[in-house]
């Protein structure tokens, strides 16, 4: 990536790991001031030594707003942020766990608000500034073993849709970000094989592009949105005996 970006400093979350370390070291590549915030300090200094690294759970909102406050006064005012942080583990229809639905919840949907809380105020004040977060196509629709995951998606397409007009008006851009299958540490788990694979570079350089654009929704790879988004469209009779027969593989 050469292009000049439209940023000056960015913070990006989920970043020691995945899709936000790929974003935050293709940021700082095309000269952008990036803080990159994660639970793990050590996987964090991994990045490198021109990246300012906030260690932060974004499940503690206080702590979301110390690292705001941190990255604002050592790099100055945040232009771009992009939420990443998430969690995923695949329920079992027997063993539903109320502690994992709770914890994916708090991780990825009150993760972001957290985050937003913490930085939307600063960004409503001067009238700038962009934020963007991390849902996911398992977002679209339900899906076999994303019980827990999915409605936390959902949930952060819904956040971004509900924000985006007023901010705008107030000069602060809302995006979304729905990926299909990237090979990351979180999907490593499957036991099955994921359709669409992609890489963690690909899957930045896509989601950087999007966020040039200025577009709402940046989603890829294309084919696969578009067979889920299909697939949303059927009457429930037809879309439950599809996934019964393609995701579950039932005849
Ligand atoms: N991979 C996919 O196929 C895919 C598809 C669609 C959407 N997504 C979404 O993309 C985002 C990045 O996922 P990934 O695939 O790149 O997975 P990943 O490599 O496992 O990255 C997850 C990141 O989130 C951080 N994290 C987890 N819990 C946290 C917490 N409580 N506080 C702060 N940071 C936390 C992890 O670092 P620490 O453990 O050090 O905290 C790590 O940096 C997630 O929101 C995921 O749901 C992924």
């Amino acid at each position: 990536m050469t292009d000049a970006l439209p940023w000056k400093t960015a913070w990006v979350t989920g970043a020691s790991t995945g899709i936000g370390r790929d974003i935050v070291l293709q940021l700082k590549a095309a000269g952008v001031n990036v803080a990159a915030s994660a639970r793990s300090a050590e996987k964090l200094s991994a990045l490198g030594p021109d990246i300012v690294t906030i260690p932060l759970d974004v499940t503690d909102a206080a702590a979301c707003h110390a690292a705001v406050e941190r990255i604002e006064s050592e790099l100055g005012p945040l232009d771009l942020v992009v939420f990443g942080a998430g969690t995923y583990a695949p329920v079992a229809v027997d063993s539903i766990d109320p502690k994992l639905f709770a914890h994916t919840m708090n991780t990825n949907y009150m993760g972001v608000v957290n985050c937003l809380a913490a930085v939307a105020p600063r960004m409503l004040a001067r009238g700038s500034g962009h934020i963007s977060w991390i849902a996911s196509v398992a977002g679209f629709l339900g899906l076999p073993k994303a019980a827990a995951y999915g409605p936390t998606k959902a949930a952060l397409i819904n956040l971004a849709e509900s924000l985006e007009p007023e901010m705008k008006l107030k000069g602060v851009r809302i995006s979304v970000i729905n990926p299909g299958f990237v090979a990351t540490p979180l999907t490593a788990q499957n036991d099955f094989e994921m359709p669409f694979l992609m890489q963690p570079d690909e899957a930045a350089r896509r989601t950087i592009a999007g966020l040039v654009a200025g577009r709402f929704e940046i989603a890829y790879p294309r084919r696969f949105v578009a067979i889920l988004r299909t697939l949303r469209a059927l009457p429930y009779p037809l879309f439950f005996r599809l996934i019964t027969r393609f995701v579950l593989k039932d005849k």
